[in-house]
C-alpha cells in the first residue's frame, strides 16, 4: 500500500461511519479536483464555481461502436476528486462514464474518490418484485465501489435504506429545506402536502413540518412502469389546495393520477408539485399541464433539454452540495447542511 493510499478509508478494513470517515484525512481546497462526465456540466460547473475551484479538465467522448472513451488532460496525483455525475438518461452512458473516470483517476494515483451522484439512477431497482429478477441497484452499488470510489454524495435516494447496499460511506442528501425556501412565498394559503405514495410519507411529513401545513396521503398501485392508480385518500383535503411532492418525475403518471384522486376527494383545482428530480419522459410535463398543474418545482439535480419551460421553476442545489463538499474537505460533518 502506498503511504498516500494508507491514509483512505478502505472497504476491505470494515464498516465505517460517516463521523469517522471525516476524520480519516483532513485536506485542503488545493488538495481537490473536481471532475464531471457530460450528465450535467451546468450543475457541475455551479459547485465548481461555490466550492472555489475550477473544473479539472477531461475528455469524454464516445468510439464510432458507441463505447464510451475518457481521458483526464491534467493530473490528479495525490488529489482528492470529487467526481460529479447523476445518472440519469441515457442511465447508461452516464453510469459508464463515471465508472470510466473514476477509473482512469485511480489509474493516475487519485488516494481518494469521491462520486458526487445527484440522481441515483436504477435506485428504483432496490429488490424483487417478482421471481428471478436482479436488484439492479446493489449491482449498481458493486460497480461503483470495484472501480475505486470510497465515497459517495447523493440527494434524496429513492430509497434512503439503499445506502446499506454499499460497504463505503455514504452522505445522503436532502433538497427539501432548498426546496421549500424557495416555494415557500408562491404557496397558497391553506395548502396541504400529499404524498403520492406510502414511500414518501416521510419526506412529505418533512415538507408538511417546514411549510405548516397539513398531510395528505395517497395509496398508490403501479400497475407497471407507465401505469398507476391511486385507490385511497388518507386526509381531509377538501377545499385545500395542494402541494404534491415527490422525490423524482418520470413519466408524470404518479402526479396526473394523484391529481385526479385528490379532485375527486374534493380539493381546490390549485395544484402545485415539488420534486427533487425532474426526468421528465415521455411528455411528462405536457401530462402534467394537460391535469392542471399549475407549477411545478424541481432542483437542478438534473439537465433540463428545454429553457424555462412554462410551469418549471428550478432550484438549484449547487450552494448546498458544495457547503456539503466543503464540510467534507474541512474535516467536518455534513450534518447541517440540508
Ligand atoms: C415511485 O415510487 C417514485 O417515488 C415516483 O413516484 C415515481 O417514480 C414517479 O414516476 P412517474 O412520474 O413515471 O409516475
Amino acid at each position: 500500500m502506498s503511504p498516500a493510499r494508507d491514509r483512505v478509508y478502505r472497504a476491505d478494513i470494515g464498516p465505517a461511519l460517516p463521523s469517522e470517515v471525516s476524520r480519516v484525512r483532513p485536506f485542503m481546497r488545493d488538495d481537490c479536483a473536481i471532475l464531471t462526465g457530460t450528465a450535467n456540466p451546468a450543475l457541475a460547473a455551479a459547485i465548481a464555481q461555490s466550492f472555489g475551484l475550477p473544473i479539472t479538465p477531461c475528455q469524454v467522448d464516445r468510439f464510432p461502436d458507441g463505447e464510451v472513451a475518457v481521458q483526464l488532460l491534467a493530473p490528479v496525483r495525490h488529489k482528492t476528486v470529487f467526481l460529479i455525475q447523476p445518472t440519469s438518461p441515457p442511465v447508461n452512458d452516464h453510469l459508464i462514464e463515471l465508472l470510466a473516470l473514476a477509473d482512469a483517476c485511480r489509474r493516475a494515483a487519485a488516494p481518494h474518490i469521491t462520486a458526487v451522484i445527484p440522481y441515483f439512477g436504477y435506485a428504483r431497482a432496490d429488490k424483487r418484485v417478482g421471481r428471478r429478477e436482479p436488484i439492479t441497484a446493489r449491482m449498481v452499488s458493486d460497480l461503483i465501489e470495484a472501480v475505486g470510489i470510497d465515497h459517495v454524495v447523493t440527494l434524496d435516494l429513492h430509497t434512503p435504506q439503499m445506502e446499506g447496499f454499499f460497504h463505503v460511506p455514504v452522505d445522503s442528501l436532502t433538497a427539501v429545506p432548498t426546496i421549500c425556501a424557495a416555494i415557500r412565498a408562491a404557496l397558497p394559503d391553506g395548502v396541504a402536502v400529499v404524498s403520492p405514495d406510502a414511500g414518501r410519507v416521510s419526506m412529505a411529513t418533512d415538507y408538511a413540518s417546514r411549510l405548516a401545513a397539513p398531510l395528505i396521503v395517497l395509496h398508490k398501485r403501479r400497475a407497471s412502469g407507465r401505469e398507476t392508480a391511486v385507490t385511497h385518500v388518507v386526509g381531509d383535503v377538501r377545499d385545500h389546495p395542494c402541494l404534491i411532492i415527490d422525490d423524482m418525475i418520470a413519466t408524470g403518471g404518479t402526479i396526473a393520477e394523484s391529481v385526479r384522486a385528490l379532485r375527486e376527494s374534493g380539493a381546490l383545482p390549485e395544484m402545485l408539485v415539488a420534486a427533487t428530480h425532474g426526468l421528465f419522459l415521455e411528455g411528462a410535463l405536457e401530462k402534467l399541464e394537460r391535469a392542471g398543474v399549475r407549477a411545478v418545482f424541481i432542483t437542478d439535480t438534473i439537465a433540463q433539454p428545454i429553457v424555462n419551460p412554462p410551469r418549471l421553476q428550478v432550484v438549484s442545489v449547487a450552494p448546498m452540495i458544495a457547503a456539503a463538499l466543503k464540510r467534507f474537505v474541512a474535516d467536518g460533518s455534513t450534518d447541517d447542511v440540508s
